[in-house]
């Protein structure tokens, strides 16, 4: 079974939340090193500082980073394989929330996911992996899971084409060829700075207020971004090709179908 133990990472959106918990928890298990991709220069230096002190000097590197831009995402994976002298895991994590600005949105969790995956599936994986295989991790969300999220149209269809891009790449056909895992995971509600997100972020008023009543009927049961990092491990060490996973609550992640059904 492939091991994250001595294995080399990129974290896109690594500098806080879910990517900086998952940037953690590989080097709890023994990575040899993490390039965290990020736009947040000066957190994202800060944290790389407090990584090193706590796992040894040189564990970590920061790449100032924005993943809507193929050029600076092959850059710096150019960078890590300099840096590191190899690459054998990606997770393509970043991601925002904001349905008001659906071009942005679209640009950096489906392009940006799109830039991190199709590079290190075609080529720096391949060609950089230190074992037998590569792997990469493509966070999605909930919202990409039926049924639908009605109150976050925009944000939903990008998470939805992040499963669809690791689903079509994840056919056992390309694994043949390339030795490239790929998986999604959908996170239900963790808390981070993007959640819960504020009303200014959503399409209209309506679909905030529409959520916030669902959410009294029905109030969400909130994850912690290291329970998201104990999951991503896990799925990136046995995860089969194409499988896409749920991480929720206090539970273990749980691999779903996506299939759907004649009426
Ligand atoms: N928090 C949740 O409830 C939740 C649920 C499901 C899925 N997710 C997904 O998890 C991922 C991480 O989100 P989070 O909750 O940790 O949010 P977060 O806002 O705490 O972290 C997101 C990180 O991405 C970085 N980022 C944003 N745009 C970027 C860009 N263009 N280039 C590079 N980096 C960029 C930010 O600077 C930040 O460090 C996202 O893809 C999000 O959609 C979150």
């Amino acid at each position: 079974m492939f091991s994250v133990s001595g294995k080399v990472a990129i974290v896109t959106g690594g500098a806080q939340g879910i990517g900086l918990a998952i940037v953690k928890e590989l080097l709890q298990n023994d990575a040899k090193g993490i390039a965290i991709l990020d736009i947040k220069a000066d957190l994202g230096e800060r944290v790389v500082e407090e990584i090193n002190n706590e796992f040894g000097i040189g564990k970590a590197i920061f790449l100032n980073v924005d993943v809507r831009h193929r050029n600076e995402v092959e850059c710096a994976m150019k960078k890590t394989v300099a840096h590191f002298k190899h690459l054998d895991i990606v997770v393509n994590n970043a991601g925002i929330f904001n349905d008001i600005e659906w071009e942005k949105s679209i640009e950096v969790n489906l392009t940006g996911t799109s830039n991190g995956t199709v590079l290190a599936f075609k080529h720096y994986l391949p060609s950089h992996k230190s074992g037998n295989e590569g792997v990469i991790l493509n966070i999605a969300s909930i919202a990409a899971v039926p049924p639908s999220f009605p109150y976050l149209p925009i944000y939903s269809a990008t998470k939805s084409g992040v499963v669809s891009l690791t689903r079509s790449l994840g056919h056992s056909a390309h694994y043949q060829r390339n030795k490239v895992r790929i998986m999604a995971l959908c996170p239900n509600y963790t808390t981070t700075e993007m959640a819960p997100p504020e009303q200014n972020r959503y399409m209209m008023p309506e679909f905030f207020n529409f959520q916030t009543q669902l959410n009294l009927e029905s109030p969400p049961v909130w994850q912690q971004p290291e329970h998201v990092a104990k999951a991503a491990v896990e799925i990136m060490e046995k995860g089969k090709t194409g499988s896409v996973w749920i991480s929720e609550y206090s539970n273990a992640p749980y691999e779903i179908e996506m299939y759907f059904t004649k009426k």
